[in-house]
């Protein structure tokens, strides 16, 4: 399906989206099937939105594919997600070129099995060079874990001398994030309606606006990301101030 994407204001594209992608579980057990089929499902929303992404010219995208939390779940869904992952990344290759599609990830990349690392090492060096949307995967992400070594990693500097406290500003700390390299959220997605953050992106998403569907993952297509960029396009965003300042901007 082709997107009728002159339904969006271009010039109010949200240049970064974020993506809690829940509902797997649910999903597979409404169809009388397995957990882990949800999970297989859910790769093919996945391609179905980076290509869409891609489309509307969505500058940066960022899933929360698996949380430092999601360990604690039964081995074999771990082990079946850890093969999924890799599997889905080799296979995948191909999308992300064709859609100059540039790979990053974010997480405790170390806890991850050798053969996903080293699958994610060799997507992301060969989609290196691509200028089309940086895909972000959160994986063995935890937002609190992540500013944890943030302070780790500062208090460091500061012990050795490369740093002072009182240099310690926002701007430095947004340095030492896993996303250092990526700008604020500006739009956050949570499929399957849960209202949670479930420890995602905690310091990124301070001003990103929020949307909830009750939509599982696995059905979630390009008309419902649309539908969420219109939603989106339709808010006031204020910073703080009054819309009176909002509108001036505007003219
Ligand atoms: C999201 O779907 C995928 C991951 C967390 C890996 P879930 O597996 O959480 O699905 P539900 O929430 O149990 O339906
Ligand atoms: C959040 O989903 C993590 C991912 C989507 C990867 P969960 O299903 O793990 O979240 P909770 O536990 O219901 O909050
Ligand atoms: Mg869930």
């Amino acid at each position: 399906m082709t997107i009728p994407t002159d339904t969006l204001q271009k010039n109010r594209l949200p240049q970064h989206i974020a993506i809690i992608m829940d509902g797997n579980g649910r999903w597979a057990k409404s169809k009388g099937k397995p957990r882990v089929f949800g999970h297989k499902k859910g790769v093919s929303a996945v391609r179905e939105i980076v290509e869409a992404c891609s489309e509307i010219g969505i500058s940066y995208l960022t899933l929360y594919a698996f949380s430092t939390e999601n360990w604690n779940r039964p081995q074999f869904e771990v082990n079946t997600l850890m093969t999924l992952l890799s599997t889905s990344l080799r296979k995948e290759l191909k999308t992300f070129q064709e859609n100059h599609v540039r790979l990053n990830t974010i997480g405790r990349l170390e806890s991850l099995p050798e053969k996903a690392q080293k699958e994610l090492r060799e997507v992301t060096q060969k989609t290196k060079n691509n200028t089309g949307l940086t895909l972000t995967l959160a994986l063995s992400y935890g937002g609190r874990e992540e500013i944890v070594k943030v302070i780790q990693n500062i208090s460091e500097k500061v012990v050795n001398n490369h740093l002072r406290t009182e240099e310690i500003d926002e701007k430095i700390i947004n340095n030492h994030l896993y996303t250092f390299s990526l700008p604020d959220v500006d739009l956050m997605i949570r499929t399957s309606g849960e209202k949670r953050i479930s420890n995602f992106l905690l310091w990124q998403l301070a001003y990103a606006e929020l949307y909830f569907t009750d939509t599982l993952w696995p059905d979630f297509g390009k008309t419902d990301l649309l539908g969420a960029i219109i939603n989106y396009q339709q808010r006031e965003r204020r910073f703080g101030k009054i819309s009176e300042q909002i509108e001036e901007n505007n003219d």
